[in-house]
């Protein structure tokens, strides 16, 4: 054993080790969970939001409740109910009472994590709003129960997310300590590229970064890709030997095409401009005999 594993490692040491860069935010969410301050995370898809929440739970080792914001998910849920056949045995008390992810994190002083909070009914966001106010939430018949040491909650947020959302009431944020995401530098993407595909070609996670890049960086799209993709395309070519553009535009589309979308002004299609991407990070690498480029017609 080296010297180094004997020391214990630090909630920070252990999240450095799951998440690439983004040193000072999780430092704040440490900080923020020591002080038992709710935390909403806010980015774009695919800025590792999730991936950070998950990456705090299991740095601390607690009960780490997740749920995932829809708008089927009612307080009800979130509560908890009553088991009907135990309740005709038993009547209503705690051993008929099923408790929901919300009452589960705050009996066990657990994390509660709210993955896509805007996705929530509002009538969900106002029972959250309650329990983070008071510490306790209040279940009928039982009454009140109430969060032991240790309870916190953390919130993902995507405003760019507009389908079957609800914004967020002011009262959530003046709640919160908020942290804000975007995507990554190209260096850092290349890191948690390899971090999350063991791919050692750094050609083939050269080529899928910036390709992503480009997608972030281009001024005909509304919004550009994400490091999910450059993940996934790097997943998908792992151990080919050649690089071939035909080939390479085809799964490049698959990946992309519908992760990214054109500014109504451009006269392109999604797929138009991917084609002319991949061409020109491709011609910076036509000395490289892996790469086939496309024979013009
Ligand atoms: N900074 C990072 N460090 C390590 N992995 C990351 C990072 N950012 C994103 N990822 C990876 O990228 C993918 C998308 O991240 P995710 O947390 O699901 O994004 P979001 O929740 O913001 O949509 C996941 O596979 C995740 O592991
Ligand atoms: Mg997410």
């Amino acid at each position: 054993m080296s010297e180094e594993d004997k020391v214990p490692k630090t909630a920070l040491n252990l999240m450095l080790e799951l998440i690439v860069g983004r040193k000072k935010e999780l430092k704040l969410m440490i900080r923020a969970v020591e002080k038992g301050l709710p935390i909403i995370i806010e980015g774009p898809v695919g800025t590792g939001k999730t991936e950070m929440a998950k990456a705090l739970a299991s740095s601390l080792d607690k009960l780490f409740v997740r749920v995932d914001g829809d708008d089927s998910l009612t307080s009800i849920k979130l509560k908890g109910w009553y088991d009907p056949p135990l309740v005709i045995e038993k009547g209503f008390s705690r051993e008929t009472f099923i408790p929901g992810p919300l009452t589960q994190a705050m009996e066990e002083g657990g994390i509660f994590f709210y993955n896509e909070v805007n996705r929530a009914p509002s009538e969900t966001i106002n029972a959250v709003l309650t329990a983070l106010d008071e510490n306790l939430i209040t279940i009928p018949q039982l009454g009140e129960i109430k969060a032991k040491k240790g309870f916190i909650s953390i919130f993902t947020y995507n405003p760019q997310d507009t389908v079957a959302t609800n914004p967020l009431p002011k009262a959530f944020y003046d709640r919160c300590v908020w942290i804000n995401v975007t995507h990554q530098t190209l260096e850092e993407m290349l890191q948690i590229v390899k971090l999350r595909t063991n791919s050692e070609d750094s050609l083939l996670n050269q080529i899928s970064c910036e390709i992503v890049e480009a997608t972030l960086n281009h001024p005909e799209l509304e919004y550009g890709s994400t490091v999910r993709g450059a993940i996934q395309l790097v997943s998908l070519l792992l151990g080919e030997e050649k690089l071939e553009e035909e080939i390479l535009i085809t799964y490049v589309i698959s990946v992309h095409s519908r992760k990214i979308r054109c500014k109504t002004t451009s006269r392109k299609t999604e797929e138009e401009i991917i084609i002319e991407i991949v061409s020109k990070i491709l011609s910076k690498y036509d000395d490289n005999d892996r790469i086939s480029r496309k024979k013009e017609n």
